[in-house]
């Protein structure tokens, strides 16, 4: 979910309605704001949407408050309606409230709250939020004392945001786990889920801790911990370009964010790889010697960042010979895995927000292990708590299905796997500097790959009344076909699978009939070739049994041309480089299909950007 939060001079309806806008790709089931204005609260919220949120409103109108708070959704307790939508009130509309997470012990509050002769009107856990709000306050007429009271009976993860009619220039937040941040204006000061939210207003911002709350005036914050004691706060400035979040003059910002890879991807190698051609990853604070102590890495994230993290275990185990792991994170900790203090982890997280990779990592600092995070959001939970981070430069990514940041994590993987290549001294030596020459090229790569789309998006709106599409891979093509898989599932809406092609033969296969689309990531005939020759009998395999064939492979190959039906070209790289170059004309196939069928790019339906519930 998206929160939003405003005290100042400005009107809080414009400040948090244009702040929601930009939190938006969190969750859009439903959307909400409340004002504290004329000595009351008003408030709005609509299912669907937030233009649904904003025809309403002019429609009926708020009072322009100082102080206000908004809520865009991402359904968890009740489904998505103009009840359940946020901010709650209490049955006296005199406190209002939004919240992000899950409340485990609401049930049990509600129970006490009815029996107290409260009217519960929602299916929500954070209605009940809003009642305990206001019996602290009616006894201490003190909203961030009550919400210090009330966050010490709550159970779960939540961020929280109150304004209460008689502390019209006051908002109050709270965060355990779920992510909270300030910005810290002239004269005004903000809340949000993230800086997005407030970056056209201020650079300033402070990372809230865990279990912490702040009190929002015009004149500053206070920051204290669920007892009351000050809080030490750390100011950062926020380095990205507000215009970096807007369209642009594209259709969409998933188009947007395709068309920057190569930029991200420089700016992510920007600065690491020396005149020398070594890399050089100060910041990682981790330092040599303990990376040469490492003798097991293992790789947590979700999503497409866990396609990254399976594309970075074949450039881990091939450059450094040290047994790497991948796991979803929603699993890892519940199998109790072995790690040991030389076990490396590396969570991989766009958001720094994604709270299965949060408890992944904070379970393995619990066992003792290192956690080096991967991330593309300064100021989040995941770096924050983790030993060291190398941060992703992909700028601001909107869209929900992950494009630029993917690129980028992959670069930050193969930065990892040839750093440790490097200050190990593997025998790979010679290949680790090649590669790293190779990489320095690889952006130019990417742009020419985006410059010949066009048939790719000419293929994609053909196949636009097709119900299934699968995606085959062999080495790090696998990963890179369950990729290609998961965009055209969350875009297109349809059913898509990926495969390691060797495995065809042992059930997938029964799904090739006539017509099938198989799109099939073929390795660089040179260097590996036996791989290569490998995947060339597969095409021929499914094409034998009908399959209409999709190849994307190497300029130059011709082994493949007999049996492509439809031929997608990428430049040269080396074979563990590519997913750089073979991702791309599937985040462009999916993109297309999707605005085919006429779904909506940005924002596909029941996902979320950041997912900050397990
Ligand atoms: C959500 C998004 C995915 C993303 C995943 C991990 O499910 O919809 O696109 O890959 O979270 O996100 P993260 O921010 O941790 O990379």
């Amino acid at each position: 979910c998206g929160i939003v939060g405003y005290v100042g001079s400005q009107s809080a309806l414009d400040v948090v309605l244009a702040g929601l806008k930009r939190l938006e790709y969190r969750g859009y089931d439903s959307a909400g704001v409340a004002v504290a204005a004329d000595g009351g609260l008003a408030a709005a919220k609509k299912a669907g949407k937030l233009v649904n949120l904003e025809k309403a409103l002019v429609d009926r109108p708020l009072p322009t408050g100082s102080s206000g708070i908004g809520h865009t959704r991402w359904a968890t307790h009740g489904g998505p309606t103009d009840a359940n939508a946020h901010p709650h009130l209490d049955n006296a509309g005199r406190v209002a409230v939004v919240h992000n997470g899950i409340i485990e012990n609401f049930a049990a509050l509600r129970d006490e709250l009815a029996e107290r002769g409260h009217r519960l009107d929602s299916e929500t856990d954070t209605e009940v939020v809003a009642h305990l709000l206001a019996e602290e306050y009616s006894a201490c007429a003190d909203l961030a004392e009550s919400m210090r009271l009330v966050c010490r009976r709550l159970d779960g993860a939540f961020t929280l945001v109150a304004v209460h009619a008689d502390e019209p220039d006051v908002v109050v937040g709270a965060r355990r786990n779920s992510p909270l941040v300030v910005g810290v204006g002239e004269g005004e000061s903000f809340l949000a889920s993230d800086v997005s939210a407030f970056i056209a207003h201020t650079r300033s911002a402070i990372e809230l801790g865990q279990d912490q709350v702040v009190e929002l005036r015009r004149d500053g914050v206070t920051v204290t911990d669920f007892a009351g004691n000050p809080a030490d706060v750390r100011t950062f400035h926020i380095d990205w370009d507000a215009s970096a979040a807007e369209k642009g003059g594209y259709d969409y910002f998933m188009l947007k964010e395709i068309a920057e890879q190569p930029k991200a991807v420089a700016d992510t190698l920007l600065g690491r790889i020396d005149a020398a051609g070594s890399l050089t990853l100060d910041e990682l604070r981790i330092s040599d010697a303990e990376l040469r102590e490492v003798d097991k890495v293992v790789i947590v994230a979700c999503g497409t960042a866990f396609h990254a993290g399976l594309i970075a275990k074949y450039a881990i185990e091939h450059w450094t010979r040290i047994p790497c792991e991948v796991e979803l994170a929603s699993e890892f900790r519940y199998r109790d895995p072995i790690l040991a203090a030389r076990t490396l982890v590396v969570a991989i997280s766009q958001s720094g927000e994604t709270m299965d990779t949060l408890m992944a990592l904070r379970h393995a600092r619990e066992q003792g292990s290192k956690v080096l995070a991967i991330c593309n959001t300064n100021g989040s939970t995941i770096p924050r708590e983790s030993d060291a981070v190398l941060y992703t430069h992909a700028g601001p990514e909107i869209a929900v299905a992950s494009t630029k940041a993917f690129l980028t994590q992959l670069v930050a993987c193969y930065l990892v796997a040839l750093y440790l290549g490097q200050v190990r001294g593997t025998k790979w030596g010679d290949e680790i500097h090649a590669v790293i020459r190779e990489l320095a090229q690889i952006a130019g790569q990417v742009e020419q790959v985006l410059e010949t789309m066009e048939p790719v998006r000419e293929l994609a709106r053909s196949l636009a009344d097709r119900n299934t599409v699968l995606f085959l891979g062999r080495h790090v093509g696998y990963p890179v076909a369950l990729e290609g898989a998961l965009k055209l599932k969350e875009l297109a809406y349809m059913h898509a699978e990926g495969f390691a092609a060797g495995e065809l033969k042992h059930g997938p296969i029964a799904l090739i009939e006539k017509g099938v689309p198989v799109v099939v990531v073929v390795p660089s005939p040179r260097g590996r070739s036996v791989l290569h020759d490998k995947i060339v009998s597969n095409i021929q395999e499914i094409r034998a049994r009908g399959a209409r064939t999709i190849v994307i492979a190497e300029v130059g190959d011709e082994a493949v041309v007999p049996y492509a039906d439809h031929l997608i070209r990428v430049p040269a790289t080396p074979t563990l480089l590519q997913p750089l170059v073979a991702t791309v004309p599937l985040q462009v196939f999916a993109c297309e299909l999707a605005t085919a069928r006429g779904n909506e790019v940005d924002q596909p339906r029941n996902l979320a950007k950041s997912v900050t519930v397990e």
